[in-house]
């Protein structure tokens, strides 16, 4: 059979996958499916990408690790602006919906977990909360390296001087700040341009992670205030805890020693 654009993207599976709770009766519950959808395909090609990004430090080639990078960061600004089309929904019209999701939540996304283990926020609490097929998705990133793992042994490989301790470090630990670490980049800011370039994009992939969760708590709190979250958390309170938490710690410490070369 001749591939068409239809059966390339398997549309008619894709477009039968936006089955409402509410039988149609809540005009705004198409839009909510959707939206999560996006996100989680989003997630599946970040996750994707992160990997050949990890995959190419490896390999010690900085150019596709630039590259895929870049890339990184526009899908973020994607997942960004995907917050303002959400936020045209508003508290009643979620209403006519909510009880219909049960104790489904976004806390339960798996592929939202992968990416936080990815980028070294390794908690194992979190593996509890998954069944069979996602718990050994989750496993496997729970043991293997992190981002930040991969560019240090990256830097370790081009001469830079990255403690022993610090590269053989047990990776189901959460990422820990380390001064010599900071010595290390700070003096590569001095010297190794596309090297402090990378640590720059670095810095912008966490600074939007962590403005997805500002721009998540903030969109929540609009639409439904101080509720309790379908998942069974306080809802924004508990959201509110989950800002301000840098993914690459070393990358923010070092920001009042860098200096002009
Ligand atoms: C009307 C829209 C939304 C509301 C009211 C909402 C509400 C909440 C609440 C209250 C929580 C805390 C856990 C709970 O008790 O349920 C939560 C967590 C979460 N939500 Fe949403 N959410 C919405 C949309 C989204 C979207 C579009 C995504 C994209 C995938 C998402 C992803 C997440 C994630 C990943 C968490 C876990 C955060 C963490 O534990 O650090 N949410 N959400």
């Amino acid at each position: 059979m001749n591939l068409t654009y239809a059966s390339y993207l398997k549309l008619d599976k894709l477009l039968m996958m936006q089955e409402t709770q509410s039988q149609g009766s809540a005009h705004d519950e198409t839009l909510f499916i959707i939206i999560h959808q996006c996100y989680e395909l989003w997630f599946k090609e970040l996750l994707h990408e992160i990997d050949f990004l990890i995959n190419s430090l490896e390999q010690g080639d900085l150019a596709p690790a630039l590259f895929t990078l870049r890339r990184i960061l526009t899908i973020q600004k994607v997942l960004l602006d995907q917050m303002d089309i959400l936020e045209t929904m508003t508290s009643g019209q979620f209403c006519a919906f909510r009880d219909l999701l049960g104790t489904a939540s976004g806390f339960q996304s798996a592929q939202f977990r992968e990416l936080e283990f990815l980028l070294g926020n390794k908690r194992r609490e979190i593996l509890l909360s998954f069944s069979e097929d996602s718990r050994n998705r989750l496993e496997r990133r729970f043991v293997n390296i992190s981002l930040w793992d991969a560019f240090l042994r990256f830097l370790s490989r081009q001469g830079c001087s990255i403690p022993v301790e610090v590269l053989q470090r047990d990776l189901t630990q959460p990422i820990a700040p380390s001064e010599v670490v900071q010595g290390e980049l700070a003096a590569l800011y001095a010297k190794e341009s596309n090297i402090s370039l990378f640590c720059e994009m670095l810095l912008d992939l966490d600074e939007r992670f962590q403005e997805w969760r500002y721009r998540h708590v903030k969109m929540v709190e609009r639409i439904i205030g101080s509720r309790h979250g379908t998942g069974g958390s306080t809802g924004v309170e508990y959201l509110k805890k989950t800002l301000f938490s840098p993914c690459f710690p070393d990358l923010w410490a070092i920001r009042s020693n860098i200096h002009n070369p």
